[in-house]
């Protein structure tokens, strides 16, 4: 196997060392910031210790809970952390594959028994929080037939170019099919000058909707469709006995593009900052007046996209801002994500957001540039925090990105650059690494070598499991097997 091939390094291509680490004994772990409470809202976190949302495509097709979702969560849940944020999971109520869907109130008895086991395995001590999302249309990259004969529309305007080209008046008065034989012909310089960047896109990447593709009926209604699946699915996930729901307004998808400055929709939800972020402050608003005041709503979002023309940091202060009078109780930082510079897929596959340069930032690698990727995105946390703070907004901060050590969980802590710690692919790792740091058994953390094997799976669709624990311990009884019936697909018990 040879995940994860497909993602982008930096070009210098330093390979990092792991920090040295000494992980505290049991008395400095209970005195530690890291494991200290929290609140948020009305809610107090055992912890400042928290598991990001992870799609580990376990669900079935049609978006239930399974037995491996229920044991993918109860496994972090010993490790008792202080919160769980479940994997993406969609608002709506259409087949979107082995994704998890809360648009419906048949999803809620297995979310339950989800929250149920989460909440067994941590004996109460783990708060566990939903991720909402929605997402659009996405095709696979089309063979360049398939593409000309059945999704190209011919206009006057290819006919021009390629007359042009071919210094042939005759091209002016062909027929389309004559026309789509041609460009099948054409190399990508010439294509360059016939077709549009959004046809060379669709060609090359494959088609996808944007969100300010308002000549479609389903995109020109999301601001008056979205409000209200988003507060369906936050309802049924408190139905189900949830702690708190997660917007996702994050990465590659409706409501981060809805925030993005290359959203250019000239309905009142594009353009400026103000209008960009219209919809996700309705959508706040709708799920708030829906679920109650005394509820958890926080929102993941992103500090940067990393992309030409996306958002900065400044974008993100101006919208944390807009959030926090929102009244929303955490907001989580995320970095990059995004479609806009995906590698471009082989033909057949869909295009994945987490393959190009904002790809890496959201899931940093050790074959990293100067930086490397330890707590690599701290910075931009700790600007959000600062500007909330000082307009008066004590919402606690979430942070993420390669922090894996207890020592850098707690400076960030001490220098007040956030309020909570993720670590999601130190708890694929290990899953007890929280309590081992809390029992002053950190010599037996696992620790993640962020070389991405996980997040290659992710990309294949295939079972999310971790390369330090997948083939390791195999007789142990009862363990459970992925498809290949190769890898075991939750991590080995711990044996203190
Ligand atoms: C397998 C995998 C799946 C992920 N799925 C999601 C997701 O559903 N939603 C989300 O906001 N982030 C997702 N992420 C990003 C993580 O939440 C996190 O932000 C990122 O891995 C950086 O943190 P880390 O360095 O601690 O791993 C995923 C990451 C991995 C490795
Ligand atoms: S496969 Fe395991 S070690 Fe590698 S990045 Fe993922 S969690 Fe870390």
């Amino acid at each position: 196997m040879v995940y994860p091939a497909a993602m982008w390094q930096p070009p210098q291509r330093i390979k990092h060392t792991l920090p040295v680490v000494s992980w505290p004994s049991e008395s400095e772990a209970a005195a530690s910031k890291l494991f200290s409470k929290i609140k948020l809202g009305g809610l107090e976190l055992s912890s400042r210790t928290w598991v990001p949302a992870m799609v580990p495509w376990r669900a079935t097709d049609e978006g239930f809970v399974t037995d491996d979702v229920v044991d993918w969560y109860a496994r972090f849940a010993q490790g008792r952390p202080g919160a769980i944020v479940v994997e993406a999971t969609g608002i709506r109520d259409v087949p979107s594959g082995p994704l998890m869907r809360a648009g419906h109130e048949r999803f809620i008895p297995g979310l339950r028994r989800l929250v149920e086991a989460v909440k067994d395995a941590s004996d109460g001590q783990t708060a566990i929080f939903i991720q909402l999302i929605d997402f659009l249309q996405i095709r696979r990259r089309p063979a360049a037939e398939t593409f000309f004969a059945r999704f190209f529309k011919v206009e006057a305007r290819h006919r021009e170019a390629l007359s042009k080209l071919r210094a042939d008046a005759a091209w002016l008065a062909c027929d389309d099919q004559a026309v789509q034989a041609e460009l099948l012909q054409l190399g990508d310089e010439d294509l360059d000058t016939i077709l549009s960047a959004r046809e060379l896109d669709d060609l090359r990447f494959g088609y996808r909707e944007r969100v300010w593709d308002t000549h479609l009926p389903q995109i020109r209604e999301l601001p008056q469709v979205l409000p209200e699946l988003f507060a369906n699915a936050a309802a049924n996930a408190f139905s189900a006995g949830f702690d708190g729901v997660e917007l996702h307004y994050a990465h590659a998808y409706t409501m981060a593009s809805f925030l993005s400055a290359l959203n250019t929709r000239d309905d009142g939800y594009g353009k400026s900052r103000e209008e960009r972020v219209r919809l996700p402050l309705e959508v706040i608003a709708h799920v708030r007046k829906r679920i109650g005041e005394d509820r958890v709503l926080g929102l993941r979002f992103l500090g940067d996209e990393v992309i030409d023309g996306g958002n900065r940091v400044e974008d993100a202060l101006f919208f944390a801002q807009r959030f926090a009078e929102a009244g929303v109780d955490f907001l989580s930082l995320s970095k990059g994500g995004k479609f806009e510079d995906a590698k471009q897929p082989k033909v057949g596959k869909a295009a994945y957001p987490y393959t190009g340069p904002s790809g890496y930032e959201c899931m940093p690698s050790v074959y990293s540039d100067e930086r490397g990727p330890f707590a690599r995105n701290v910075a931009l946390a700790s600007s959000i925090k600062k500007s909330i703070n000082d307009a008066g907004h004590n919402i606690p901060v979430v942070t993420a990105g390669g922090i894996g050590t207890f020592e850098e969980a707690e400076s960030i802590l001490s220098r007040g650059e956030a309020d909570i710690i993720g670590a999601a692919r130190q708890t694929i790792a290990d899953p007890d690494w929280f309590l081992k740091m809390r029992v002053g058994a950190g010599e037996d953390i696992r620790r993640c070598e962020y070389t991405n094997y996980c997040e290659g799976l992710d990309q294949n669709h295939k079972q999310v499991t971790c390369k330090l624990w997948d083939r390791k311990e195999m007789d142990e009884p009862a363990i459970k097997l992925d498809h290949s019936g190769k890898r075991r697909l939750t991590a080995p018990t711990w044996k203190r």
